[in-house]
């Protein structure tokens, strides 16, 4: 079995500099260097990085490169870019680069080029979206679609439901977007309620086409519709699905003509950016869906030719791993300024805490060591009448991510302005905080003093970009992906499978049955479980 990374002489490096690193404060550190505010930056695909206000040295980064170098971080990046099956523990390639590959390229799974067949599917999906868009595709009854409903759940909701918030402000908005998600009735009643089915598309999206959850909400709502429409064949005009089971969606009812495809190397997670965006390509158009496209392909570019030094995945990716790893932080904060992003936070949740929650290494061997962070995050300047307490003056270590543009798409007076000077406020104060001194300075009483001592030298990184447009949140997507699979080659985790879901998942299916049994159930539970389900049966549902 391979030896974990901590007994790797360059993880043993990074330990004894954190004796001396864990004292540093940021005020020193920028005190004693006038060039480090522009210094640690880093620029790549319309994102200015600045990193200097993390805890770190020339030395710190020295000796983090040399622990990305002893991880073999090139190679894996390689061999994730050529199709190689770093998915081992599901015997898959890990190709969500492929998605946004250029018409032309050659990227080959088990002997085959797949890159026409993506282009083949971006291209069915553009045309579907012309005429949806364009008025062109009628419901069963001849209207129009006005309304458009994803059934979906993790991967195949977090990704669209992020972006077409994102990027609404390019969207058309004659077309009304609905997501759900939840195996939760009051989801789909909520969903539903004020809809006409005559005008409804239903999107179903599920990667394997066996998700309970999106197939109870795509059954409730193929009889919602079939209520109102009366005749089976309405559901050819109402209901389209993406998938990578054509059986399935046949047994459903689906045409697979009305079936968008892709691959088992795509996860979940990674997969908005395939069919599984087909709601962002109804509300851009194809075009702007491609802008987005031509924003991860350019960061994949990026991750995968720039030197490390300069590699803003890589160098996020790495201070990750100094603050959970080293530091023994268990979160991270990514606060969006701009409200378009509200829903990013959440559909990094799954990207990051799916791929990296893990706690063996890929050769099975129980790590000694922090791996994935819990990444939690709201936009900007809400959070800061909220949890931003906590980080300032709680005692745990939260590092940030601030994310701002310096364009605001609806300039509204001075809102911007001041939207911005949050920001900047909020990283100069995590990382300079008020002394005692200062503090006293201002004649506060001397019990007060504490109370009012913000003790400062928490980390953040600043991303700066210029505008919020598909291109900007297509390379922002990538950005994120790239931190992650730094993270987990650093770890030596398998990233791209997610066994931990599927207990849950099995032992909800053997609930079920002994909730909905007429006759009292033989219950084989733990004593708490058993009587949960007991109490629950009692209550008459
Ligand atoms: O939660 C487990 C999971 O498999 C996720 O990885 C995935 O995104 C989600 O379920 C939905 O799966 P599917 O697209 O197959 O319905």
């Amino acid at each position: 079995m391979a030896e974990l990374p901590s007994k790797r002489p360059a993880w043993a490096a990074l330990q004894s500099h954190l004796a001396s690193a864990k004292n540093l404060h940021l005020r020193d550190l920028f005190a004693g260097d006038p060039g480090r505010g522009t210094r640690m930056t880093a620029e790549a695909v319309g994102i200015y990085l600045d990193y200097s206000k993390n805890r770190v040295t020339d030395e710190t980064l020295k000796l983090l490169l040399a622990l990305a170098e002893a991880s073999d971080l090139k190679g894996r990046i390689h061999a994730m870019f050529s199709g190689e099956k770093i998915n081992i523990t599901e015997n898959r390639a890990v190709l969500h680069t492929a998605l946004r590959a250029p018409e032309g390229a050659t990227i080959t799974v088990d002997g085959k080029n797949v890159v026409p067949e993506v282009h083949a599917v971006l291209d069915a999906m553009s045309a579907f979206a012309d005429r949806v868009r364009s008025g062109a595709w009628k419901g069963f009854t001849g209207k129009p679609i006005k309304n458009v409903v994803n059934i979906g759940i993790g991967g195949s909701d977090l990704g669209p439901v992020m972006a077409n918030e994102a990027l609404r402000f390019y969207a058309k908005r004659e077309l009304n977007f609905r997501f759900l998600s939840n195996v939760d009735g009051t989801d789909f009643a909520e969903t539903v309620r004020d809809l006409d089915p005559a005008e409804t598309l239903f999107i179903v999206c599920s990667k394997t086409f066996t998700t309970q959850e999106t197939m109870t909400n795509a059954e409730s709502a193929r009889q919602w519709s079939l209520a109102t429409l009366k005749d089976k064949a309405s559901v050819a005009k109402h209901f389209v699905a993406v998938s990578t089971n054509a059986a399935e969606v046949t047994k459903f009812g689906i045409d697979t003509a009305n079936m968008f495809g892709f691959w088992d190397w795509v996860g979940g997670r990674y997969s908005m950016d395939s069919a599984v965006g087909l709601a962002t390509m109804l509300a851009l158009g194809g075009t702007q869906f491609r802008e987005m496209l031509a924003g991860f392909r350019a960061m994949d570019e990026h991750f995968r030719s720039a030197p490390f030094e300069k590699n803003l995945p890589v160098i996020m990716g790495l201070l990750s791993v100094w603050y959970g790893s080293f530091f023994g932080a268990e979160t991270v904060a990514v606060l969006p300024y701009d409200q378009y992003l509200k829903r990013f936070p959440a559909y990094l949740q799954q990207l990051t805490m799916e791929s990296n929650g893990k706690r063996v290494t890929l050769g099975g061997a129980e790590v000694d060591y922090q791996t994935g962070s819990v990444y939690w995050g709201e936009p900007g300047t809400n959070g800061q009448h909220s949890f931003y307490q906590l980080i300032h003056q709680g005692t745990k270590l939260i590092p940030c991510d601030f994310i701002a543009f310096c364009k605001s798409l609806n300039p509204v007076g001075r809102h911007h302005d001041l939207l911005m000077a949050n920001v900047f406020a909020q990283a100069e104060a995590l990382a300079f905080g008020k002394t005692a001194e200062q503090v006293k300075a201002d004649k506060v009483p001397d019990w007060l003093v504490p109370h009012k001592t913000f003790p400062g030298n928490r980390p953040s990184n600043v991303l700066l970009l210029e505008k919020l447009t598909p291109f900007a949140l297509g390379s922002l997507v990538a950005l994120y992906e790239h931190i992650v699979f730094t993270q987990g080659v650093v770890w030596d985790i398998g990233s791209f499978d997610q066994w931990g879901v599927e207990l849950g998942k099995v032992l909800a299916s053997r609930i079920v049955p002994e909730l909905e049994a007429a006759a009292e159930p033989d219950l084989k539970h733990d004593t708490s479980t058993n009587a949960l389900i007991k109490r629950y049966r009692a209550a008459g549902r």
